[in-house]
């Protein structure tokens, strides 16, 4: 058969391990069996081969901020993080709100993207879906400021809103904090900032979007449990840092971030219930900013935390040690993300694309914020236990070999429009 190469390793497939082969012919996986013949064989030995992530929330920054990132340094972050795929928020200077705003962060992506991308639009009011639909991949709410300040202009508009996300056949994510809700900002320091952007606010905010009855929408972000037994059945995320860190750890600005981290038993049981597969996504907010911006008084920094590059690598080594099911985290960062954006991906299987990452188990590594490919060359999770990659492909691009990027701005749209 005329294949253009054949890949072998431990293949995950079909929710198992299956030590074989994966045929490639252009970008698109043909076989996935024990043995292909085929000469050129890239053998990856004992190394396992993982479906390529699909992060659908970051901000790389670009135009506007590209001091704190670009789509170039973003991507090439994300490709060393073994993702295949990004979609781009819109807080943006200026925000991506209009054809031309979206045009122009289109063809930015289109030069300089080191992985397939997406884009979001934002909504400040209504007739923004029934204009900007056909340009995007998905919406953008905010319901409390947060970076950027491109809050919906009258929650009012809401009802109307569902209506026309319904019509246009794209969805929207929802960054769900009710700015009403905010409690004082008594203490300046983690715990105090999540005592004002409190599990509170974040339920009043859930509760107008479950209120719509409405499946357009996707709940960003979410950071407490109670709120995501709140959102059972429906879509949302959550992030590594909610999963992961929490408001005690001495990470100051470095941990400020919306919605804020919470108390340490929120966060166990959040992560509970991600290991027992009950939230659908995982996504970064990779929302970097700069160490000079960040080391500042507590109430003058910035929010948002770096990610991209480090979401698989850290679950991965949770998953090797038996902490996350592997099959939970492929769920939440691969298949449930491919659905949503109608990518033919997140799987290795027959017929899909042939996007995968491979990971040698026996080679785990401390996260150091300046070994990352990111501009702001720190991370919340500093000395954190992570596995990385050593090989990433995308659609068959071999984009990261032997942990170096071998592809030149590869990088292509997930739907043509
Ligand atoms: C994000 C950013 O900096 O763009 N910040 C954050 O704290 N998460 C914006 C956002 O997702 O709310
Ligand atoms: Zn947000
Ligand atoms: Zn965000």
């Amino acid at each position: 058969m005329g294949y253009d190469f054949v890949v072998s390793g431990r293949i995950w497939s079909k929710g198992n391990f299956l030590d074989g082969e994966i045929a490639v012919k252009d970008g698109i996986i043909q076989e996935v069996k024990p043995h292909i013949n085929f000469i050129h064989k890239i053998d990856f030995g004992n190394k396992v081969i993982l479906p390529a992530g699909i992060d659908m929330h970051v901000h790389f920054r670009e135009p506007g901020m590209t001091y704190k990132e670009t789509i170039e340094s973003g991507s090439i972050s994300a490709i060393y993080g073994g993702l295949s795929t990004y979609v781009d928020m819109p807080n943006n200077v200026p925000p991506t709100s209009s054809i031309d705003a979206i045009q122009d962060k289109l063809s930015i992506m289109e030069k300089h993207s080191y992985a397939d991308y997406g884009v979001y639009a934002f909504i400040g009011g209504k007739g923004v879906v029934k204009k900007l639909s056909v340009y995007v991949d998905a919406f953008k709410i905010y319901l409390a400021p947060s970076t950027g300040n491109i809050v919906l202009n009258n929650p009012e508009d809401l009802k109307e809103i569902s209506i026309e996300l319904a019509d246009s056949k794209k969805f929207c994510v929802v960054h769900a904090e009710d700015s009403a809700s905010f409690g004082p900002f008594k203490e300046h320091t983690l715990e105090g900032y999540s005592a004002y952007r409190s599990c509170q606010s974040e339920k009043v905010a859930i509760e107008k979007i479950l209120s719509l009855y409405s499946d357009s929408f996707h709940i960003a972000h979410v950071s407490c449990p109670s709120n995501a037994d709140l959102l059972k059945g429906k879509s949302f995320e959550v992030t590594p840092h909610h999963l992961l860190l929490n408001y005690n750890m001495p990470l100051g600005t470095f941990g400020k971030v919306n919605p804020p981290l919470r108390s340490e038993h929120d966060r166990d049981l959040l992560m509970e219930k991600f290991v027992n597969n009950e939230i659908p996504i995982l996504a970064s907010d990779h929302a970097p900013h700069s160490l000079e911006d960040k080391d500042v008084p507590f109430d003058k920094a910035p929010s948002g935390i770096p990610g991209v590059e480090t979401t698989y690598p850290l679950f991965v080594n949770l998953a090797k040690k038996s902490k996350v099911p592997l099959e939970v985290l492929i769920n939440a960062l691969c298949i449930n993300p491919a659905r949503k954006f109608g990518i033919n991906g997140g799987l290795i299987e027959k017929s899909k694309e042939a996007s995968f990452a491979v990971f040698d188990l026996h080679q785990a590594k401390t996260i150091k914020g300046k070994h990352l490919h990111g501009k702001s060359e720190w991370s919340p999770f500093e000395g954190f236990e992570a596995i990385f990659p050593t090989d990433v492909f995308i659609r068959g691009i071999h984009v990261i070999k032997n942990g170096f990027v071998n592809a030149n701005h590869s990088g292509k749209r997930i739907s043509k429009i």
